[in-house]
C-alpha cells in the first residue's frame, strides 16, 4: 500500500529541475553578497512583489523573526490574530528573542479589519507596551488556508499606520493566496513594510523563505539576519532551486486547491466529517472528527496509509501539494470510508 502524505507540503520533494539547477548554480560567498544565484534570486523575488529588495532567509519562522526584530525594540507590542502562526508555531520567538509581546485580534476565518485593530489598540499612553507592529498572515494557516484580499490587507494596513505602526505580511502561502483570487503578488506587497513568503512548501522547494521590503528596511534585516545565525556561504544551492520555483510552480498550485475542494467535498458526503467549506479555498483542509477523537482518527488513517495533522483534539488537517493526484484524493477518500 502506497502512503499518501497530506500532513503537510513542506513535505514536498525538489524537482529534477531544480535538483539540476542547484548542480549547475554559480556560488558565491552570499555573507559578503557574492553568490550571484542568491543575488538573482533576491532580485527576482523583489520584483514580482514590486518592492525595492529581498533578503534569502532559512526559514518562514526566520523571516517572521528577523522582520520583528528589524521593525520593533523590546518591550514594544505587536497585533496578530489569535491564532497566527508567529504566535501559535514559532515557540514565542518573537518575545524570546526580538523581546515583543503579542496583543491578539479575534479574526473571521483568519482575516480580521480595521475595526479590530482600532479596537485592540490602546494608545500610547505610559503603562502600556509601544504598540509598533501589525502582522497579517496570508493565507491563514489555522483558519485553514484562508485568504486575504488585497482590500482586506490595504485597509488593516491604513489603519496600522494611522496609528504610527509598521505592516508585516506572513506570507508562508502568499502565492496559494494570489492564485485563488488571481491577486498579483504586487497588490499584496505595496502597502505594507515587509512581507516574507516560503519557497519550502507549495512551490517545492527544500529549503528557504524570502523576506521583501525597501532597501533600507533589508538592509537592516540582513544583520539581524547575521545575528540569528541565518548568514549563509554558497547559498546559491538553495536560490537556485527558488529560482525554478518562482518561474515555474506557481500557477501549479491551482491544482492543489482543485483537489483540496474535492477531498473537502469527499470527507464531508462519504466520510461524515465536518467541514467548513467557505474556507476551503486554498490547499488546507480542516475537519472536525468525533469529540476528543484527533489522535484517534489520525492513528486508523496511518494505519490506512494516510498521513494527517492533529490541528486540535477534536480537529484534524489534510494538506494537498505537488505530490499529490486527483486519483491519490479518490484513494484517500476509499481508505478512510472504508
Ligand atoms: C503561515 C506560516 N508562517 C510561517 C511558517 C514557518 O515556516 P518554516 O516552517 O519555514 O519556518 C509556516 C510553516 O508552516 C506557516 O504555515
Amino acid at each position: 500500500m502506497n502512503v499518501i502524505d497530506l500532513r503537510s507540503d513542506t513535505v514536498t520533494l525538489p524537482t529534477d529541475e531544480m535538483l539540476e539547477a542547484i548542480r549547475n548554480a554559480e556560488l558565491g560567498d552570499d555573507v559578503s553578497r557574492e553568490d550571484p544565484t542568491v543575488n538573482k534570486l533576491e532580485e527576482m523575488a523583489a520584483a514580482r512583489f514590486g518592492r525595492e529588495a529581498a533578503l534569502l532567509v532559512p526559514s518562514g519562522t526566520a523571516g517572521n523573526l528577523v522582520s520583528v526584530m528589524t521593525h520593533c525594540v523590546r518591550g514594544d507590542e505587536i497585533f496578530c490574530e489569535a491564532e497566527a502562526h508567529i504566535y501559535y508555531y514559532e515557540l514565542g520567538g518573537m518575545s524570546a528573542i526580538a523581546g515583543v509581546i503579542p496583543r491578539l485580534i479575534k479574526g473571521r476565518k483568519g482575516v480580521y479589519g480595521p475595526q479590530d485593530l482600532d479596537d485592540a489598540f490602546r494608545g500610547r499612553e505610559l503603562h502600556f507596551p509601544n504598540p509598533a507592529l501589525v502582522e497579517i498572515e496570508n493565507t491563514h494557516n489555522r483558519a485553514g488556508g484562508t485568504c486575504w484580499t488585497p482590500k482586506q490587507v490595504d485597509d488593516v494596513a491604513k489603519a496600522g499606520r494611522r496609528l504610527g505602526m509598521k505592516v508585516h505580511i506572513d506570507g508562508a502561502r502568499i502565492f496559494n493566496a494570489c492564485v485563488a483570487l488571481s491577486a498579483d503578488p504586487g497588490s499584496y506587497a505595496k502597502n505594507v513594510d515587509s512581507l516574507t513568503f516560503c519557497l519550502s512548501k507549495g512551490l517545492s522547494c527544500p529549503i528557504g523563505s524570502l523576506i521583501v521590503g525597501d532597501e533600507e528596511f533589508i538592509g537592516r534585516a540582513r544583520k539581524n539576519r547575521k545575528i540569528i545565525g541565518g548568514g549563509m556561504r554558497q547559498a546559491g544551492v538553495i536560490a537556485a532551486p527558488g529560482i525554478v520555483a518562482l518561474t515555474k510552480m506557481v500557477d501549479r498550485l491551482k491544482e492543489d486547491h482543485d483537489n483540496a475542494k474535492a477531498l473537502a467535498r469527499g470527507l464531508v458526503k462519504e466520510c461524515g466529517l465536518k467541514i467548513d467549506m467557505a474556507s476551503v479555498q486554498t490547499n488546507i483542509v480542516v475537519a472536525e472528527v468525533d469529540a476528543n477523537g484527533a489522535e484517534r482518527f489520525i492513528e486508523r488513517a496511518r494505519k490506512d496509509g494516510v498521513l494527517l495533522s492533529e490541528f486540535g483534539r477534536s480537529t484534524v488537517r489534510f494538506v494537498t501539494h505537488r505530490g499529490i493526484t486527483a486519483d491519490d484524493i479518490e484513494e484517500v477518500l476509499s481508505r478512510l470510508s472504508a
